[in-house]
């Protein structure tokens, strides 16, 4: 039978060693697991990051990750309720009261035979986690390859911030997810007189360089009467006539996109940190800053705008194929223009990381 075309190919789908090697590779990194409120009652939160089941707590005041899977018989330990052993908090399993502390060390048998000690090998895991913007982030591998993110203007008093989670996850990887969002040449495609006008399709010319951890966009574009400008709250601004914008965008490879946008009216910031649930999954934490229209009345507004402009791009995310981000070379003898060149070296980078090669 002749080799498959790989566009045809990649209907099949990831194969089993794709999968692994996307799961291994970004196991790297900090991924957003949940909003920092959800652990705020004291309860576990059990939460999926890459395939894998991972339990969120608080003991004593120490923010705690390890599996979501009890040592003994594997129930989930999320089931569970915090108690107190020896003078010091621990994860209480609901099947047969095993119980975990800090470090995931195993605390307490309540069937072990008096005398005996409790054997190390009941002792789970435990995972880096921190909380940083909001947001509890977990590293699934002992040393994560770059630091946590910056995000400056959620921390600027003179932003307002707006969050919002995404219950819904998006049929995607979260790849693609930030190529997605990075992407700006589709505005008169899918955005039209919003974004974007597919009478002027063009392109402007995309600087693109690599800083520490973060690739970085940058790109000036006027954008012409009748479409909604940076100040989207305001009815009048989208005719006010040519305004011109300047976009930087920050990309914290390899799963968290600052969008930067300055015009006359101040800064507007779209920031998205993507969690790989799983290859084909994606969890999305949005946050969005501005120093401008600051009146509580106009969060709608802009809430609405993105709502609007997210549910466009979706389905077309979604479509991709295929799930897994193709080798960078299968790019390289097509027709790209210089609005693709944010997603090239995105991509390059990908793979160099070891993520990018499998489909
Ligand atoms: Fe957890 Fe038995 S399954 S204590």
């Amino acid at each position: 039978m002749p080799a498959l075309d790989p566009i045809a190919r990649a209907d099949l789908g990831p194969s089993p060693k794709a999968i692994e090697d996307f799961r291994s590779s970004m196991a790297e990194f900090w991924h957003p697991v949940c909003e920092a409120q959800a652990l705020q009652e004291g309860r576990p939160v059990g939460v999926t990051l890459l395939g894998r089941r991972v339990v969120l707590v608080q003991l004593d005041g120490q923010l705690v990750a390890m599996p979501d899977t009890c040592r003994h018989f594997q129930a989930q330990l999320s089931l569970g309720e915090v108690v107190t052993v020896g003078g010091a908090q621990a994860l209480q399993c609901p099947y047969h009261g095993w119980a975990f502390g800090a470090g995931g060390h195993c605390v307490r048998i309540p069937q072990l035979a008096e005398g005996r000690a409790i054997p190390t090998a009941a002792n789970l895991p435990a995972y880096l986690v921190e909380e940083r913007h909001g947001l509890i982030w977990v590293c699934l591998s002992g040393a994560p390859r770059f630091p946590l993110p910056e995000f400056p203007e959620l921390h600027d008093p003179a932003f307002r911030s707006l969050r919002l989670t995404e219950e819904e996850l998006v049929k995607t990887s979260s790849v693609r997810m930030v190529m997605g969002t990075l992407d700006d040449t589709h505005f008169p495609w899918v955005h039209e007189g919003i974004l974007g006008d597919r009478d002027h399709p063009e392109p402007p010319d995309h600087r693109v360089w690599r800083e520490g951890d973060e690739l970085i966009v940058q790109y000036e574009t006027v954008q012409p009467p009748g479409l909604l400008t940076v100040d989207q709250s305001n009815p009048e601004a989208g005719e006010a006539g040519d305004v011109t914008l300047t976009y930087t965008d920050y990309v914290a490879m390899p799963g968290v996109i600052r969008l930067v946008k300055d015009s006359p009216s101040g800064r507007y910031v779209i920031w998205l940190a993507t969690s790989p649930v799983d290859w084909n999954l994606t969890q999305t934490f949005w946050i969005f800053s501005r120093n401008f229209d600051m009146a509580p009345e106009s969060d709608d507004a802009f809430l609405d705008l993105s709502s609007h402009v997210r549910l466009q791009d979706k389905p077309v995310i979604e479509s991709q194929r295929p799930w897994l981000v193709p080798p960078f070379w299968t790019q390289m003898e097509l027709p790209v223009g210089p609005g693709d060149l944010p997603l090239m070296q995105y991509q390059k980078w990908i793979e160099e990381l070891g993520i990018a090669t499998a489909i």
